[in-house]
């Protein structure tokens, strides 16, 4: 391994990076990252769904993670009444189908459930919890590339909808399973179209080089397509793709879509077939950051109508009902995490520049999107306001590790002190669903807020609950 010296490396970007400007206000909330109900109160505290940051960490203690309950809901209906107002005239309308994996606990399947959403699971854990959460088992689509021959059971015993084939072994056990059972199972077959999105960027290739789906290049697709009609105790009801996250445009649908219909029109052809239903997947982009500028659901909605009728036009097919299955959309800008800071530290760098890192008393145990990712996130000072300087800052955690940062680049008050309350926003999705127990540190609370009030709906792991799997 190469060392480094420590300074003009880590260094690089000190100015903070291009799109981080040093702020009019370092108080201000910017509404495009926060939860709608986020204010700062004419006392300098950030409440979020009505409750002052004070009184939850106060109550709750932190770190702890904050779920808006309108906001989440108010984010849910937006996709549900815009995917369905959007594919009414093409197919009837489209279902959403959330997905869990961005976050997801018995009470959140409730909610999903009340305001008429469905529920992807993707392992045997997140269709315990909707089941548990009392989803209709059929509004439940089950993923995975590598289930295993109990989660197929239970999930065909447990009456999914849809079971999400992603290789020839899945169509053969799913099969066994629903014969087993006495049912006919649903699927689709997931297909890997050979578009890889990120951001505002797609690279479509003919090849597809990841551990998903069956290839739609090489044929995988289409011999799955065979076998699942030559198994009676299958119904197909259609084929899946997903291409990425982050999105905030529609032109890698666009090529997915085209592409994906392409072998529907090609199903109906061959094989007499007209599938019913078409999944376009999730992976609409959220603002982390002022860089990041996503589309309103409504746009997304029209958009990918736009791109799906124009594709079945020009293959002579009908609109089949679409769904897609937006996870982070819904659930990362509602939620955000509490933390107490507990040390400030200054470091000298080359030229004459030096980094303040301000610890708080959570990190990648927390939030391993940063580590993992590279992601960029923002946070403010929550428990009052202040006039001193911003001064470019990295907040970081309490981990044994370099690389256990929550926010890079962030500019926050000179004053910042320890025993300040700090908040990131954009925390909702793939924060608490991807938190560990690194360092033997426990996991947050999830605390949901509405009208002034806050609930516990994941309480906070104790010592006795680390060592609870603990032997000996
Ligand atoms: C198949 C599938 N659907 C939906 C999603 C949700 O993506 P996002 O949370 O970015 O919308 C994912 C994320 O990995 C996925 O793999």
């Amino acid at each position: 391994m190469r060392a480094h010296p420590a300074g003009p490396q880590h260094a690089a970007g000190l100015g903070g990076p291009g799109w981080l400007s040093e702020p009019d206000d370092a108080n201000d909330l910017l509404p495009a990252l926060w939860p709608s109900t986020a204010r700062r109160g004419a006392d300098g505290v950030v409440s979020v769904g009505g409750v002052p940051v004070t009184e939850l960490a106060a109550q709750h203690g932190t770190p702890a993670y904050v779920v808006d309950e309108a906001d989440f809901r108010a984010r849910a209906t937006a996709f549900r009444d815009a995917f369905a107002e959007a594919f009414a005239d093409a197919c009837g309308g489209a279902d959403v189908y959330y997905a869990a994996k961005a976050f997801t606990c018995t009470t959140v399947a409730r909610w999903l459930a009340e305001d008429g959403l469905r529920y992807d699971a993707c392992t045997g854990g997140e269709l315990a919890v909707a089941l548990r959460g009392g989803t209709d088992p059929a509004h439940v689509l089950l993923h995975g590339n590598n289930k295993s021959d109990a989660e197929i059971t239970r999930a065909v015993r447990a009456g999914v909808g849809k079971v999400v084939v992603d290789g020839f072994h899945d169509i053969e056990r799913t099969a066994d399973a629903a014969r087993e059972a006495g049912v006919r199972q649903g699927v689709l077959i997931r297909t890997t179209v050979g578009v890889e999105a990120h951001t505002h960027d797609y690279i479509a290739t003919a090849h597809e080089d990841q551990k998903f789906g069956l290839s739609l290049a090489s044929g995988q697709a289409a011999e799955a397509v065979r076998r699942v009609l030559a198994r009676p105790e299958l119904e197909l009801r259609g084929l899946h793709s997903h291409i990425g996250s982050q999105i905030f445009d529609v032109s890698g649908f666009e090529v997915a879509a085209r592409r994906l219909l392409g072998l529907h029109a090609q199903v109906l052809a061959e094989h007499g077939v007209e599938l019913p239903e078409i999944d376009l997947g999730g992976g609409f982009g959220i603002a982390y950051t002022t860089q990041d500028a996503p589309l309103a659901p409504a746009e997304l909605a029209r958009g990918m109508a736009e791109v799906v009728t124009a594709a079945c036009a020009q293959l002579g097919v009908a609109v089949p009902k679409v769904s897609v299955e937006p996870g982070r959309a819904i659930a990362g800008p509602a939620g955000v995490t509490l933390y107490r800071v507990g040390s400030t530290k200054d470091v000298a760098l080359d030229g004459g520049l030096h980094r303040r890192y301000v610890a708080v008393d959570g990190g990648m145990s927390d939030n391993i999107r940063t580590a993992l990712y590279d992601a960029d996130y923002s946070a403010t000072l929550g428990g009052r306001r202040s006039s001193a300087r911003p001064v470019l800052s990295r907040v970081v955690g309490k981990h044994c590790e370099s690389g256990d940062v929550v926010v890079k680049d962030e500019f926050l008050p000179d004053d910042l002190a320890a025993g300040d309350l700090l908040v990131v926003p954009a925390t909702g999705a793939y924060c608490h669903s991807m938190a560990s127990q690194y360092n033997h540190v426990p996991r947050p609370p999830v605390v949901a807020v509405r009208d002034g009030e806050s609930r516990v709906l994941v309480r906070r792991e104790t010592e006795d609950d680390l060592l609870a799997l603990d032997v000996g």
